[in-house]
């Protein structure tokens, strides 16, 4: 098993509050995924002189993080790295920020095609509609599995060089059961966090009988879908489907064992969000419209609001207020929504500058929401945070603090990246 020291780390972000709740010692049993226990008291007093005390993002400096296999065994002061029977490989951070590998909970990466032209028309004044979806449907039903294939891990590629080291992938634009159920197993490949969405748009071969076609999406195409699949979504909004045909998607596929979550409230307002809650949805995403009882519902919940600012970026659309989600309790997290449409970013880092510019987030509260907050819209926590016996996914940035993710817009400060464990950038 491969042991690495990330040492001379100038500021750490870790997430927890206390680093050590759930240490393990070294060379001790490992935790699963799922549960971390165990005690390492014997440090605890020198992270609170190395921490700050009370900090919800769990900010350490002058820190050091210790790496065993796929799994973080130790997170403490630099000056007080245990000793490893075996040694280590070590990893000098001159001073610069780590941070937890991004998780962007939303993308819709299997796809044909591009959308340049439509961006370009939007930006001389045309409006965003649902509608240019079904573009992108022709497209990828014309293209072969190798060619959606490569496209994919390069777009993977793309996110993890930016620091994004676990991706959730919707299915959603094949809108027939081939297709549909092509797109969740080449989705399937690469990460377990899996959406079947066939209620993305209604296709035009059923252009006003969407009726019709939810009764193909909550049978013969969730049959072939679910087997591939975690997650079930529905795009809940005015030239998507209504409330009711929402409602029935969800609840298909809850009985089929997938898990909800939902597009509501991006291009106005409506009741997608209500409803989300009501079936105990993971998430709702977007949120770009929200009433007063939305937000007070979202804050009353265990749903998680993910805003995507390369929607409203890309769309023109105003970009949805953070800070009042914030202020009322809700958890926020922050995905791309990577898509030919919509969004056509795939970069945690300019989300993030985008939430502190434009939704009121500190930019501490955005990095949150791109790593502790898309694992909880994930229902995962073994990922998100810098704690022993959570998975070894970290970000090394070129810069001495995470500030300078929304204070450097545009630049490329992710210098080295752990998935796993492995240094894998
Ligand atoms: O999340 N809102 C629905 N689906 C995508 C947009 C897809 C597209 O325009 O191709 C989204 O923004
Ligand atoms: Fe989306």
């Amino acid at each position: 098993m491969s042991t690495t020291l990330i040492t001379n780390i100038g500021e750490l972000t870790t997430n927890v509050s206390s680093p050590l709740d759930g240490a393990v010692p070294i060379g001790g049993a490992r935790p699963d995924s799922r549960t971390v226990s165990g005690d390492s008291s014997a440090s605890r007093d020198s992270i609170s002189r190395s921490g700050h005390p009370g900090d919800r993002f769990g900010t350490l400096t002058d820190a050091a993080v210790l790496i065993e296999g796929d799994r973080i065994a130790w997170v403490g002061p630099a000056s007080e790295v245990p000793a490893v029977p075996g040694g280590y490989l070590e990893v000098d951070a001159e001073g610069r920020a780590v941070i937890p590998g991004f998780v962007d909970s939303h993308s819709h990466i299997v796809f044909g095609g591009d959308r340049a032209t439509e961006f370009e028309a939007r930006m001389a004044g045309e409006r965003y509609a649902a509608g240019g979806i079904r573009s992108t449907v022709a497209a990828t039903r014309g293209a072969s599995d190798d060619e959606l294939r490569a496209r994919l891990r390069g777009f993977l590629d793309e996110m993890l060089t930016q620091g994004t080291t676990t991706v959730e992938i919707k299915s959603g634009y094949g809108l027939d059961v081939e297709t549909e159920a092509r797109l969740v197993r080449l989705a399937a490949e690469v990460t377990p966090e899996v959406t079947f969405l066939g209620a993305h748009v209604v296709p035009a071969e059923y252009a006003d009988r969407g009726d019709e076609y939810v009764d193909l999406v909550i049978g013969e195409m969730l049959d072939a879908c679910a087997p591939h699949s975690r997650w079930i979504d529905v795009f809940c909004e005015t030239g998507a489907f209504t409330v009711p045909q929402s409602r029935r998607v969800l609840e298909a596929g809850i009985a089929r064992g997938l898990k909800p979550r939902v597009h509501a409230s991006q291009l106005g307002p409506g009741e997608g969000v209500q409803l989300a809650i009501e079936l105990g949805a993971a998430s709702v995403d977007h949120g770009t419209y929200l009433s007063d009882e939305d937000v007070a519902a979202l804050a009353a919940s265990d749903t998680v609001l993910t805003a995507l600012p390369g929607v409203e970026f890309s769309t023109r659309h105003p970009f949805p207020d953070a800070r009042r989600l914030i202020d009322a309790g809700v958890t926020v997290a922050i995905a791309c929504d990577t898509n030919p449409g919509s969004s056509f970013t795939s970069s945690m880092p300019f989300c993030i500058a985008l939430a502190v510019r434009e939704m009121g987030m500190t930019t501490a509260e955005a990095v949150w929401a791109a790593t502790a907050g898309g694992a909880a819209a994930l229902q995962r926590d073994d990922i998100g945070v810098i704690a022993p016996g959570r998975r070894a996914d970290l970000v090394m940035l070129d810069a001495p603090t995470r500030v300078h993710l929304a204070y450097r817009p545009g630049v490329p400060l992710v210098k080295k990246v752990w998935k796993d464990g492995v240094a894998v950038r």
